[in-house]
């Protein structure tokens, strides 16, 4: 659905480009008070100062939006979740409480494991109901546009019944939330392929990637490099097949233990790096070299008593950070884009306004759509979140808390209260 919407006495909050932006010109944002946004077609038409009265009649056929003075910004873009999945995990989470580490549950067969014997148990209804409820959710919380991740199938039947599931919701004519799916086919070795990961890359990249191609069901395609999960020298033999079949490229690189997954994605111009928590000084810079996007998941590290990744230090070298939100039923059961916001700016020390462009511009560059979404220009999509304050600052200043008013999707507005 698109509509006609004129936005006025709007605070304006948004980066500017077309490309992701490196460094330190994360800080640097366009702001403007009293200012006019005109949405035609679902399309931003207008950005600049209001026009005044309506002396030519251009405001008929358009919907109008009186901001009042609140800060108006682009939607975010949560580029890196996994929100289809069936069953959950609490026990697990208890378990971690107690010491148990995240590895050692996944080595003794629990972990994504679990979720894959939940999942292959689960209806398309059912996958899809629990799936949308996360988009209902995030849509109040300003995310247009999400990316999730197959994974929790690790058959051909069952990866592409996520993938389905995600292009079902996407083909929703009433939806608040893009999806661009990715497939994570390598997200573990199913137990049918135990110690034989080399027949299972094989497995992936003959017999389920073509068909994942074949019916346009992901966008990219994504590896667990992690030791004990895929090693190196698999997820570069996995991508670099990804890549001529004309997926994109992204790696969960350096989660847990460093193992030279940035240095990787820096090899393999990847679009995206994700959570690099061990990523090493030189891996940053070949990431800054090579323009892939460091995309840190400050929730995950939160969730799993990790210490987080060195975003300041990656923007100081030069790099696009994006943040997302990582939600999945195991090491991170949480879409909160208030404490993503939160923990961004406390613990890896971005400023405010780099942590905006982190979930909006760059995050669209993660996902190769920074031509089309992620900030408030002529020619975007009309994707754009309203607070509940002439502060922006709130979106850090009152943590862990909602302050969006309205989500605003291709020019159809959504209240969030
Ligand atoms: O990004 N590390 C791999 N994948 C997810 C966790 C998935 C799960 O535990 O179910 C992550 O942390
Ligand atoms: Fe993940």
């Amino acid at each position: 659905m698109t509509e006609n919407l004129i936005i006025f006495n709007a605070r304006l909050v948004t980066p500017v480009g077309f490309e992701a932006r490196k460094g330190r010109d994360m800080g640097r944002l366009l702001m403007m008070d009293n200012a006019t946004v005109e949405v035609t077609d679902g399309i931003i038409t207008y950005v600049g100062p209001n026009r005044g009265e309506d002396r030519d009649g251009y405001w008929q056929g358009y919907w109008h939006y009186n901001a009042r003075g609140r800060c108006v910004l682009p939607g975010f873009v949560d580029s890196h979740t996994h929100f289809v999945f069936g069953g959950e995990r609490a026990e697990e989470f208890g378990w971690r409480l107690r010491g148990d580490s995240y590895m050692d549950i996944m080595r003794r067969g629990g972990g994504i494991a679990s979720t894959v014997k939940a999942t292959r148990a689960s209806h398309f209804i059912q996958l899809r109901t629990h799936a949308e409820d996360f988009l209902k959710r995030m849509s109040r919380m300003g995310v247009t546009t999400v990316e999730g991740k197959s994974g929790y199938g690790l058959d051909l039947a069952t990866e592409l019944l996520q993938l389905k599931v995600m292009r079902s919701l996407n083909n929703d004519e009433c939806k608040r939330v893009d999806i661009v799916p990715t497939f994570l086919g390598a997200h573990a070795v199913p137990e049918a392929y135990g110690g034989r990961t080399d027949a299972y890359v094989d497995f992936l990249i003959h017999e389920v990637m073509p068909v994942v191609k074949e019916q346009s069901l992901a966008e990219f395609c994504d590896v667990f490099c992690e030791e004990g999960v895929f090693s190196i020298v698999q997820s570069r033999r996995l991508l670099q097949a990804a890549r001529m079949m004309g997926f994109g490229i992204k790696l969960h690189a350096d989660e847990i233990v460093p193992l030279g997954g940035a240095e990787l994605a820096a090899e393999l111009e990847a679009v995206s790096a994700d959570h690099l928590l061990h990523a090493s000084d030189a891996g940053i810079r070949l990431m800054a070299d090579r323009n892939v996007v460091a995309t840190l998941l400050p929730l995950t590290a939160f969730a799993l008593r990790e210490p987080y990744a060195k975003g300041r230090e990656m923007i100081d070298a030069g790099c696009a950070v994006a943040l997302a939100t990582d939600l999945n039923p195991g090491s991170c059961f949480s879409g909160s884009i208030p404490l993503t916001f939160a923990l961004a700016c406390i613990y890896m020390h971005l400023s405010v306004e780099e942590a905006i462009t982190a979930l909006t511009l760059n995050g669209a560059a993660a996902l190769r759509r920074a031509d089309r979404i992620g900030s408030i220009e002529v020619g975007k999509q009309g994707d754009m979140v309203v607070l509940d304050t002439d502060n922006y600052h709130f979106l850090t200043y009152y943590i862990g808390m909602n302050c969006v008013h309205a989500t605003i999707k291709g020019g159809v507005i959504y209240p969030c209260d």
